[in-house]
């Protein structure tokens, strides 16, 4: 599949992963949609990918789902298409994946940024889920994740007003990992996608599960769940590796296995 909406590079063991519709703010149209999740589903079947950085333009991560694509739309077209019912494939990437987000993060793009791993924001980043303004509300997880992340009083009041927060009130909130100047946005996600992309592989993506479960399940399954894929870990080459390196006094060298 050759890409027009986005753009990829590899850089060692690192995926970046560049939404490029600059003229409607990355706005999420089903071609971005197709071409995102084929360039992260073949990127997590890729033991040469250890990490997946995705980000936008400096103005922009993603200003939503394309409304114009979606302005006529009958409900019949919506439900039998299952209109982004396809993002369960995105979720379902086991590679981690890390958002750098600088500009607008609105609507789908909002819901974008919260569907990876992590969010690494830039000073300018905005994030808001302002869909009810058109006269609907966020399709692609908002009004789940966005509560689970912030809590319900800042969720409801976002989806309900659709007012923008900036990186400093999402840094505050936990929806973001981290702020940086913007300049530095870029270099540091990529500097700390080197980091995770050094890791094991299976034990990283172990780490995402298990991570992930503690959305999904309760505290004493998440907590089982947590000790059985630990002592699986056990029946890895790289358990051993990382704990020889410690014990030895030098840099583990994991092969991913
Ligand atoms: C289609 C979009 C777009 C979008 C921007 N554009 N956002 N096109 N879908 N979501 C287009 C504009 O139409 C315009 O094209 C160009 O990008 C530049 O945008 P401007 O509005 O001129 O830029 P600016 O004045 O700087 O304002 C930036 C902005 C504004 C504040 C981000 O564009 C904005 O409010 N966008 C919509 C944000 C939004 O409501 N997102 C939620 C979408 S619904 P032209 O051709 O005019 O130059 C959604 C639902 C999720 O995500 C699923 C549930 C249904």
């Amino acid at each position: 599949m050759s890409y027009e909406t986005i753009l990829t590079e590899t850089r060692g063991r690192v995926l970046l992963l560049t939404l490029n519709r600059p003229k409607a703010l990355n706005a999420i149209n089903r071609q971005l949609t197709a071409e995102v999740i084929d360039a992260v589903t073949k990127a997590d079947a890729d033991p040469e990918i250890g990490c997946i950085v995705i980000t936008g333009s400096e103005k922009a991560f993603a200003a939503g789902a394309d409304i114009k694509e979606m302005q006529a739309a009958t409900y019949a077209e919506m439900y039998a298409g299952d209109r982004f019912a396809d993002w369960e494939r995105f979720t379902a990437v086991r590679t981690p994946i890390i958002a750098a987000v600088s500009g607008y993060a609105l609507g789908g793009g909002c819901e974008l940024a919260m569907m990876c791993d992590f969010i690494l924001a830039a000073d300018t980043a905005q994030f808001g889920q302002p869909e009810i303004k058109l006269g609907v509300m966020p399709g692609i997880g908002g009004s789940q994740r966005l509560t689970r992340f912030v809590g319900k009083s800042k969720a409801m009041e976002m989806c309900l007003t659709g007012r923008m927060m900036d990186a400093a009130e999402a840094e505050r909130a936990g929806l973001v990992s981290r702020v940086v100047p913007a300049a530095e946005l870029l270099g540091e996600a990529m500097r700390v996608a080197e980091i995770v992309a050094a890791m094991s592989l299976p034990i990283a993506m172990m780490t995402k599960e298990a991570v992930n479960r503690a959305y999904e399940t309760t505290l004493t399954e998440g907590v089982r769940f947590e000790r059985r894929v630990f002592h699986a870990m056990f029946a890895t080459q790289d358990q051993k590796e990382g704990m020889a390196a410690f014990v030895e006094k030098r840099p583990a060298k994991f092969t991913h296995g």
